[in-house]
């Protein structure tokens, strides 16, 4: 017999500038099954399950986060971004370009772990030098072994935003 979800009821996260409902959710389920499963923002990937391989990572307060490990709870009056909160296929992201243009991508699956650790790092340091990159990235973990065009893309990124801001202050 299935036994009744612990104080289950609704809740509110505000995801990608929106605010959200949903009923019946236990506030100890996982922020990124609520994602997917829920929100059906499917951006964030399950790899590990276990906090260790980044590819679950969302952006919670400007803080890059492990949706996985995270209780949904935690997220509740704060700003959750995943990565379709960032650009669209029409209109993508600086990072998300950049990550393009370095061809860093090889299956792909560990790329939102990554473009989410990276626009944190970069939101909160415009010039990030190889160590600082390398430092922001080292629990996203890559099996096809991209690293090096991986850094490459957040230096290409870096690049883009500044021009970007220069471009806007220029207005
Ligand atoms: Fe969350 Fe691996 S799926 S860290």
């Amino acid at each position: 017999m299935a036994h009744p979800i612990p104080h289950a009821g609704p809740l509110t996260l505000t995801v990608n500038g929106a605010s959200r409902t949903i009923e019946g959710a236990s506030p100890d389920t996982p922020l990124l099954y609520i994602l997917r499963n829920d929100f059906e923002l499917n951006g964030p990937k399950y790899g590990c399950g276990l906090g260790q391989c980044g590819a679950c990572a969302v952006i919670v307060d400007g803080q890059p986060t492990r949706s996985c490990v995270v209780p949904a709870s935690v997220a509740i009056g704060r700003e959750v971004t995943t990565l379709e909160g960032l650009g669209t296929p029409t209109a993508l992201h600086p990072v998300q370009r950049a990550f393009i243009d370095e061809q860093a991508a090889q299956c792909g699956y560990c790329l939102n772990g990554m473009i989410m650790s990276a626009k944190a790092l970069l939101d909160r340091n415009p010039y990030p030098d190889d160590d600082a990159i390398r430092d922001a990235l080292r629990y996203n973990l890559c099996r096809c072994g991209t690293h090096f065009e991986i850094v490459k893309a957040v230096r290409r990124a870096a690049d883009y935003l500044r021009a970007e801001r220069a471009h806007e202050s220029e207005r």
